[in-house]
This record gives structure tokens, sequence and C-alpha cells, in this order.
């Protein structure tokens, strides 16, 4: 017999390459009270004493045989007392436990009959037949049940997040959880194999503009003065490649205040890299060997290379820097065909300077009314004041757009009988979120098939700067992009068309990351801040320590972050980044099982030098 040395078998777990590598949702061996996980038993053992430890799943009483469910986090387990193996007092100690009670329970690993395997369940070929059980915990009914027959629904988020502790004894969440784990295992052990030392960088930092506002932090001993928590490492990893460490890795946390979408949480992490003496082709050759990596991990498929568009076709092609590629389905351009018709808006449009895309939806004339008006609505929340459409019939148009259409249009257009044609007309930066969510619409309602399950994509050469309104200048990511060297003397003259060296990884329509290489010239990074609006004493107050280091000899650096929640989420199918995240915010930004933020009393505010407004 295989021991583990403690008195228990080493079961679940194979060794590779000198490491423990245990099976998903497995790995729970023997400790000086149990000789077993629960889910480590079968049919090899039949015959052994177990002494097996968990929380009671199910309890069924039949009369003479009462069945329990012993759960740990290797699994489910069937334990039966009857009078045939079980003493008196057992029976009896069995039949007083309640779900969720801790137990410990010792016993015979026996084969079950045939007619009662399960082989649904991992361990269905065996039971253990109770010889002692020890109540080790007494639980209170669950405010929450953790078991759930197949049929029954979940509770509601909010309850399930109130009571998180229960909710995550569920197997789906300790699954995503342990993914999650192999997932930042991986990271870790490919960055080493490829040269990068983890560094830690303060939490308690200075404020680093990522487009997010601040979490703040007052300090005690200098009253009326803040820390920031970091938005991202950012500004610390250049300073560490500045400071000669070539390669740098942090699996880091990050906090912004933001308002909360599906894919965003105050506080998540990031898989924050940066290297020196690189150009984009060197980070993209990193991330696609860890995406291939943390893909075989997940059991999904990552061929490298990525596929590969510049901002500029991504947003003429889909309208959106973060298409989903699973689908086929693009934007054209119809201005020529369209802006000829004799219908007025169209015509301003292009005479304006816009264009009119849309998207040729084969077989697309079988949606209804109700269908099209939903596709108009979500281009309509993205911005558009209307969608155009025309269905084509075999001998003739309809729709508000297909009326215009002349003899020859259809042809011109490539549209056959059957087809549906969406338009949308305007400037680009209108019609393209429209027509992303026409697309997006689109896909569901004629539910599209998928070209490929996986759709990995770079999307390069974003724009260094975008509009930020009233003449001014915000970063289009953050200001710490090198200008595309081609775009560079358009710096003061054109900003808003200057390209950066800026990427970001895309996966099935998710931006999982996004990086850049940085200007590594004190008076270059001087420059894009100014255009930013910042006067000299402002870029000296809140960057001096940056261009500092530039002047000191900095090499040419560049690096990426990647979100692991959204990446753990995308790969376990989660909804929500909630379901990776052992004790995340609500939407509102709440943390509802232990209950925060709270107000705290005027004297500690007092103490910190801060007095709190508002209310009265
Ligand atoms: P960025 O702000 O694009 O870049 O963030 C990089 C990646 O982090 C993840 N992410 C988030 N995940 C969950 N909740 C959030 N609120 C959230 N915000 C961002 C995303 C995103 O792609 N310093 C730069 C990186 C660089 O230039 O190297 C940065 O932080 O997956």
């Amino acid at each position: 017999m295989q021991s583990d040395g403690r008195g228990g078998r080493a079961r679940g777990h194979r060794r590779v390459n000198g490491e423990t590598v245990f099976p998903a949702g497995r790995g729970t061996t023997a400790t000086t009270m149990r000789s077993a996980g629960v889910g480590t038993v079968d049919l090899d053992m039949a015959g052994d004493e177990v002494r097996i430890a968990g929380w009671v799943h199910r309890r069924r009483d039949l009369g003479g045989l009462v069945f329990l469910d012993v759960r740990d986090r290797s699994g489910v387990l069937q334990a039966s007392a009857g009078p045939d193996w079980s003493t008196g007092a057992a029976m009896e100690a069995v039949r007083g436990v309640g779900v969720e009670d801790v137990v410990a329970i010792r016993g015979v690993v026996t084969p079950r009959p045939e007619d009662a395997r399960n082989p649904d369940m991992a361990t269905g070929d065996v039971e253990v037949q109770v010889a002692e059980l020890e109540v080790l915990n007494k639980a209170r009914t669950p405010a929450i049940p953790v078991y759930r027959a197949p049929e029954d629904e979940l509770p509601s988020e909010k309850l399930r997040l109130r009571h998180r502790v229960l909710d995550l004894r569920r197997r789906e969440l300790q699954a995503r959880l342990e993914l999650r784990h192999r997932l930042v295992l991986a990271v870790r052990n490919y960055f080493h194999s490829q040269g990068f030392y983890e560094i830690e960088t303060p939490i308690l930092t200075k404020p680093t503009p990522e487009g997010a506002r601040d979490f703040l932090v007052p300090s005690r001993v200098h009253p009326g003065e803040f820390f920031a928590l970091p938005q991202s490492p950012q500004i610390y990893k250049q300073l560490l490649m500045i400071a000669g460490f070539d390669r740098y890795v942090q699996i880091a946390r990050c906090f912004r205040d933001e308002d909360l979408r599906a894919d965003r949480q105050p506080e998540f992490t990031q898989i924050d890299v940066e290297a020196s003496f690189v150009q984009p082709e060197d980070i993209y050759a990193w991330c696609e060997g860890l995406m291939a990596r943390v893909a075989e991990v997940a059991g999904i498929e990552a061929p490298t290379p990525f596929e590969r568009l510049t901002y500029h076709d991504a947003m003429d092609r889909f309208g959106s820097d973060r298409p989903d590629l699973r689908y086929g389905l693009e934007i054209h351009d119809f201005s020529e065909v369209l802006g000829a018709l004799d219908f007025r808006i169209l015509r301003g449009a292009v005479a304006r300077g816009g264009r009119v895309r849309g998207l040729r939806l084969e077989g697309g004339a079988r949606l209804t009314r109700r269908q099209i008006d939903a596709i108009e609505q979500a281009a309509k929340a993205a911005g558009a004041p209307g969608l155009l459409w025309a269905k084509v019939q075999e001998d003739r148009a309809t729709g508000p757009l297909g009326r215009f259409f002349r003899d020859d249009t259809r042809a011109l257009l490539g549209l056959a009988p059957g087809d549906l044609l969406l338009a949308a007309a305007g400037p680009d930066r209108m019609t393209s979120p429209a027509l992303d969510a026409a697309r997006t619409a689109s896909i569901a309602a004629l539910d599209l098939p998928r070209v490929t399950e996986h759709a990995w994509l770079w999307v390069t050469g974003f724009p260094l700067y975008e509009d930020g309104g009233g003449g001014t200048l915000a970063a289009n990511h953050h200001p710490f992009v090198q200008p595309d060297p081609r775009d560079a003397h358009l710096l003061e003259s054109d900003p808003l068309s200057v390209r950066g060296l800026a990427y970001d990884l895309v996966y099935n329509g998710t931006e999982l990351g996004s990086g850049s290489i940085r200007p590594h010239d004190a008076a270059l990074q001087t420059r894009i801040l100014a255009l930013l609006g910042l006067d000299p004493d402002e870029i000296e107050t809140k960057f001096g320590f940056l261009l500092e280091a530039l002047r000191s000899g900095a090499p040419p650096h560049g690096g990426i972050a990647l979100g692991v929640d959204r990446l753990a989420a995308r790969f376990s199918g989660a909804a929500s980044l909630r379901d990776v995240i052992a004790f995340p915010k609500t939407t509102a930004a709440r943390a509802l099982f232990e209950g925060a933020p709270v107000s705290v009393p005027a004297a500690e505010l007092a103490a910190l030098g801060i007095s709190v407004g508002g209310g009265e």
C-alpha cells in the first residue's frame, strides 16, 4: 500500500516533473484527522477502513437504513448506517445529524450493490459503512441550501452574496476558484521560465492615472495627506525597468473607484508585465506563449500566432476595438450606393463627411418586425438616432430603407432574396458603436453559427489621445504610451491622429489585456503630458519622480497587464467576475457578507484630520 506518511493513503494526485499535480477538485488527502478526502475513495479501496471528515450534504432516513452524503473539497461520498454494520450508538449519532453539520466518520469502504450505483457521482460505486460518527460541530439550519437537486433554482445573487460562506460551499464555485488557482500557478511558472522576477510594488502609493477615480487612504501621521491605492502598478513597473530588473511580473491587486459592470470590480487582479529592450512583437510572443499554456490548463484552445487587426480596421469592420471574432459578420461601407438614393437622411450624412455603413444579414428577412425593432433599440442605446432596414424579397425590397431602393440597388449591394440590410448613417464615431450593438443583437436574433469557439485577437495601433471635449485631449489609455514613430511628427499639429505603440489582447469579445511600449525619453514623456493640458508645475508634482528616473538612463521598455478575473471568468464560463472572486463586491460596490464599507466614528475621523460633510 502506498502511504503518504501520515497514516493514510496518498490518493488523487500524481507527480509530474517533481511537482504534485492534483486532478480538478481533488487533492484533499490525509491529515491527522482523516485518512482520505471523500472524493478520493473508490472501488480500489473496497474493504479498507477509512476515516473521513466533512459536511453533511444530505441525509435520507429510510427507516432501517440512514444515508448521509458527506462533502469535502474533493467531492461527495455516501455513508450509510444500518443495523448489520453500525452499532446502536452509531445509528443514533447518524440519525441526530443535520445538513451542514461537520462530522468525522470511521467506516469500511464497501462496493454498492449493482442497482444502487450512481454513475453521476464520481464516488458512486462505493459507500462507507459507518462504524462510528462524531459530530465535530453542529450547524444552524443554513440560510441558503448548499445541496440542490438539479431542478432547483439558485437563490438570488444578493442572498447568495449575503451568505457567501454557504454559497462558496457549492461545487461550482469551488471548481472556479480552483481553476483560478491553477491558472495563476501556470502564469507564475511560465514567467519564471522566461526569466521574469515577481516583484511586489506598493499598495500605499501615489495616484496613477488609469482613467478611474482613486481610493484614498488618509495618513494619520500627516493629517490632510492621503495615499492612493494603486489603479495599477504602471509607474512602479517602469521604475523597475529603469532600475535594471529587465523582466518583471506581478500578480497585482488593483483598485479603481469606478462604476461597476459585469466585467468590472473595484478591486481586481492583474498579471502585470514589463520588460526592457523590447518591441511589441516581444510582448505578443510572451503573451501568446502564456495564453497557450493557461488555455491548456483550462482545456481550451489558443492556437498561436493570434490574429491581428489594427484599431482602425477593427472599428471599420466591426465597430468595436474588441470585436468578438467567433462570428464572421462584418460591417460594410455602403455610402456609394445608399448615398446615391433619393433619401435625404443618407445624402445629408454623406454630404457632411459621414458614411452609410451597415450589416448584410443573409436570411435575415425572416426576422419579425419586433425582432428588428429590438436590434434598432440596441443601436439607439449605443447612440444612433435610428437604424434603417430593408428586407429583400424575390421582386422588391421593403422597409424604411427598402422603399427607396432602385432596380439595381439590391444587386449593387450584393443582396439576395431573403436577406436583411441594416444601415446607419453619420460620422463613424456615432455609427461604429451603434453597428457594433446591432451586430451583437443580430447575431443573437439570427442565432448565427460560430466560425470558431475560441477567437483570439491582438488589436494594435490604438490612438494616443481621444477627444476630451471642449477642445481638450484625453489619454486614450494612459499617458505612458510611445507614439508610433511614423506619426510622432504630428504630435503637436494633429495629436488625435497619432497612433500609439499600444495593443489589446481580445478573447471572444472580451478585452483580456492591454499594454504598450512606453516613452523612455523624459522630454517626449513631458510633451505627451503637456498635450493633456498639464502645466509644468503639475507635471513636476504628479510625475516628477518618473521623469527624474527617466533622466537617469532609462532603457526602452514596454509591457502589458492581463485581467486575472476576466481570464478565470471567461475560461470557466462564468457570467460575472463575481463568480471567480471569493468575496466580491456587488454592482453597488458593497461587500454584503462582511458588510463594508462602514461609517467611521467621528473621533476616529478627527484623529485623521477628516471631517465628513453632507447629510445635515
Ligand atoms: P488596463 O487599465 O487596460 O491597463 O487594465 C488591464 C486589464 O486589467 C483588467 N481590468 C479589470 N478587471 C476587472 N475589473 C476592473 N475594474 C478592471 N480594469 C481593468 C482588464 C484589462 O484589460 N497599466 C495598464 C497596463 C499596461 O499598460 O501595461 C493597465 O492597467 O482585463
